[in-house]
């Protein structure tokens, strides 16, 4: 048996282990190409692995410019990644079929009046 500091996490955590993988992405890598000859690179995501289990509450922080709305948009099939693989709601990533069961509102500016 292995020791506990070598399982994932979430082996750890028998009420979120017995439950299904919503998401799941392994070494996703995002290379932007940019500037006028597109000869210069911006990497926002590296190696990102994580797993999201059914009814887990999963927050994803960082500052300005560190990936999450990449992230985000590869999740979604925006954004095709570089390189790693994922799985969303049973689906590879840029599933047409997850696209339309999802709704996404990014960046938009919200309003109020009262
Ligand atoms: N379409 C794009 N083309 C080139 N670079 C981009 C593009 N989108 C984002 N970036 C760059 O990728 C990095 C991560 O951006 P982003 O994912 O928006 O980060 P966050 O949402 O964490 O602020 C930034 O350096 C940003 O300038
Ligand atoms: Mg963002």
């Amino acid at each position: 048996m292995k020791a506990a500091d070598q399982l994932p996490l979430a082996a750890l955590n028998p009420t979120t282990a017995q439950r299904p993988i919503v998401v799941q992405v392994s070494g996703l890598k995002k290379v932007y190409r940019t500037g006028f000859w597109l000869n210069q690179k911006v990497v926002p995501l590296k190696s990102c692995s994580f797993s999201i289990f059914q009814g887990e509450t999963f927050g994803l922080l960082g500052p300005n410019g560190a990936g999450k709305t990449t992230l985000l948009k590869t999740l979604l099939g925006i954004v095709r990644p570089t390189a790693g693989q994922g799985v969303l709601l049973s689906r590879p990533l840029g599933d047409r079929a997850v696209k339309r069961a999802l709704a996404t509102c990014q960046k938009a500016p919200i309003s109020m009046t009262t």
